[in-house]
This record gives C-alpha cells, sequence and structure tokens, in this order.
C-alpha cells in the first residue's frame, strides 16, 4: 500500500454549490457533475487501485453502503442518486483512511464470516475466510461423535467467530471459549448475545488452556493461534501490523510455532482419549508443526487441509493414548 495524503486528494469535498461547480447560467446541473453513487463508487474504485487498498471496488461498495445505511445491492438500483452531504462526509473520512491502510472492517465496525455478521473492534482480530475451513472441518467431526453433548473450547476466540459458528451449526457444541484478552472476550460475548448463542457458549479468560476449570475434558480443541514468527514483522503489510492487535498475530518467538507447541503440551493433557486438536496455521509452518506432533507419544497426526488457494493450512490430530 502506497503512503499519500489521501485526504487532500479526494474531490468531493467541492461542494457542488461552490463557484467552480456551479453551472454559470445557473441552469439545472448536469447529471455528469454531481456525485451520483456510481461516480463515487467509479472514482474511490480506481482510488483504491491505484494505492494498492485492499479489494478495491468491493471495499468502495462496502463503505458507500454503510454510509448510507443499506444493504450493498441496493447501490445499484440506486446509482443515479447523489448521497447528501453528511453521507458523502462519512464516506470520505473512511476512503481517505482505508487508502492509509486502515482495514475497512475497523471501519464500518463487522465483518462477515460463515455468512454471519462479527462485530469487530481493533481488540480483535478481523475473521479471515481461511479460518472458515476451521469451522467446517470441527462441524464435520461433531457430527461424527453422533454424541448428544460434545465438549469443545476454542482457544483464543478473538471475536468469537469460530466457536459462535461452530455452534450455530451444530447443536451438539457444548462450548467453552477463551481468550487472554479481557477486551478481545468482550467482543466476543457480545457477538454470541447478536447470534442468539450466549447460553451455549463458556467464556473463560486464559493463558491457553492454563485458566480452564479442570478437570474438563474436551473431545475437540480448535484454535486459530498466533502463528507469525516475531521474526516475520518487518515483511507485513501496514494494514495488519499498525492496525490488528499484534497479541492475536504474533506468537511468542521468531518462528510463528512456540504459541501452537504450547498449546500441543496442554492439548495432550485436556483431550478426551480419541478426541481431536485442530488449529490454523500458515503454509510457512506446516512441516514444522506436523513433526512437532509426531514428537508427542499421545498424539497423532490425522491430516492437513489445505484452503482454497491449496496452502496447507488446518492441522488436525487426534489423542490416542
Ligand atoms: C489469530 S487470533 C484468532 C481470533 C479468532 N479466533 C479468529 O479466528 O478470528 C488469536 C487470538 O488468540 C488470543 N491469544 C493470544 N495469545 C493467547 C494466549 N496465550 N492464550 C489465550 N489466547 C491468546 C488473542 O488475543 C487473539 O484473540
Amino acid at each position: 500500500m502506497n503512503t499519500i495524503d489521501a485526504a487532500c486528494v479526494i474531490p468531493w469535498e467541492i461542494s457542488i454549490n461552490s463557484p467552480s461547480d456551479t453551472p454559470s447560467n445557473g441552469a439545472e446541473q448536469a447529471t455528469s457533475e454531481l456525485w451520483t453513487i456510481k461516480r463515487l463508487l467509479s472514482w474511490t474504485t480506481d482510488f483504491f487501485r491505484e494505492h494498492g487498498a485492499g479489494q478495491s471496488r468491493l471495499d468502495a461498495e462496502i463503505l458507500l453502503s454503510e454510509a448510507l445505511g443499506c444493504p450493498r445491492i441496493e447501490l445499484y438500483t440506486r446509482f443515479d442518486e447523489e448521497p447528501p452531504e453528511t453521507v458523502r462526509g462519512i464516506f470520505r473520512d473512511w476512503v481517505a483512511r482505508h487508502a492509509e491502510g486502515e482495514p475497512v472492517a475497523y471501519l464500518v465496525g463487522q465483518k462477515e464470516f460463515f455468512s454471519l455478521k462479527f462485530e469487530v473492534t481493533p481488540a480483535v482480530l478481523i475473521p479471515r475466510p481461511e479460518t472458515e475451513h476451521l469451522v467446517t472441518e470441527a462441524i464435520d467431526l461433531i457430527r461424527d461423535s453422533k454424541a448428544d453433548s460434545v465438549p469443545i473450547i476454542d482457544v483464543g476466540t478473538g471475536s468469537g467467530c469460530v466457536a459462535i459458528a461452530i455452534c450455530k451449526h451444530a447443536p451438539q457444541a457444548n462450548m467453552t471459549a477463551c481468550d487472554i484478552s479481557d477486551a478481545a472476550l468482550d467482543v466476543a460475548r457480545q457477538n454470541a448475545q447478536a447470534q442468539g448463542v450466549s447460553e451455549r457458549i463458556d467464556f473463560v479468560k486464559s493463558d491457553l488452556l492454563t485458566h480452564v476449570p479442570q478437570p474438563t475434558r474436551f473431545h475437540l480443541i480448535v484454535s486459530n493461534p498466533p502463528y507469525i514468527g516475531l521474526s516475520e514483522k518487518a515483511d507485513l503489510d501496514k494494514s495488519v501490523i499498525d492496525f490488528e492487535p499484534h497479541l492475536a498475530l504474533f506468537s511468542t518467538g521468531p518462528d510463528g510455532t512456540e504459541t501452537i507447541q504450547q498449546l500441543l503440551e496442554q492439548s495432550a493433557q485436556r483431550l478426551e482419549l480419541e478426541g481431536y486438536l485442530l488449529f490454523e496455521i500458515s503454509p510457512m509452518i506446516a512441516e514444522h508443526c506436523c513433526s512437532l506432533i509426531q514428537e508427542h507419544t499421545s498424539l497423532q497426526l490425522e491430516r492437513v487441509v489445505k484452503d482454497l488457494a491449496g496452502h496447507a493450512r488446518i492441522v488436525i490430530a487426534k489423542r490416542i493414548a
């Protein structure tokens, strides 16, 4: 993403009533001069594209529909409408901030995950589409278990997206969700409430599984743990490193596998026999994670699931002893 003084170059601050924009003969203004929805979207898409800011058209549409308070699809039926000055002001501010790296999800305060809407604040990671594989794998294993109540824990719940999506699709899920961050747990609780599953999730503040009450054993431990190595800090996109919580991104050491290694140790103690640990990884640490599992006498590597881009993304291990 390029560094720019975005606020200075967005043109629709110039009110259509300003002298330079007003037709000299006072005749009605040509539609082409108005900042219609169509023109705002087109200008903003080009602007984001030039400045390498995200998925330009989609981002422009999300921001404008939020500013207008209407569903995104409705923009297409209102192309010739000029939004009022207040809406253009909000949109302008968001466009400038996004062009300088601020993620759309934080600007509008929400993100879709597993076809559900989640509130997000800068205290939580923005849910990623790759993480949906963690949910689908967990749901499949819950269905396979045939039990009426399946004890599950989501470690590092963040916005709660994984725990909540599982609960929505698996009525047998008896869910605990933990995080080390109080602020994240507050967001997760609100999301659970909004999705009508707060009664089904026990939220616990815990450093991994350390403070999760004993002697509970889980059939599934799911986690999207922080797995970026501290040594990779310099390679991250500005929109990630400057805005997303470092607690959610970075493992505790240079390699990215340190938090996962701790999770493996604890999971070996806290899984039921024949229970499963599922966790998200970056493809770069896939091999290392598999060999960490193979070192455990009580864990067996089941499989590694690839994401839609063909990258190793989810590791599944089973407790065998
Ligand atoms: C990569 S984010 C995942 C958030 C959410 N589950 C998702 O998939 O979008 C990792 C989460 O783990 C939490 N976390 C980091 N270290 C932790 C620890 N030692 N114990 C518990 N949670 C931790 C962070 O606060 C963050 O919410």
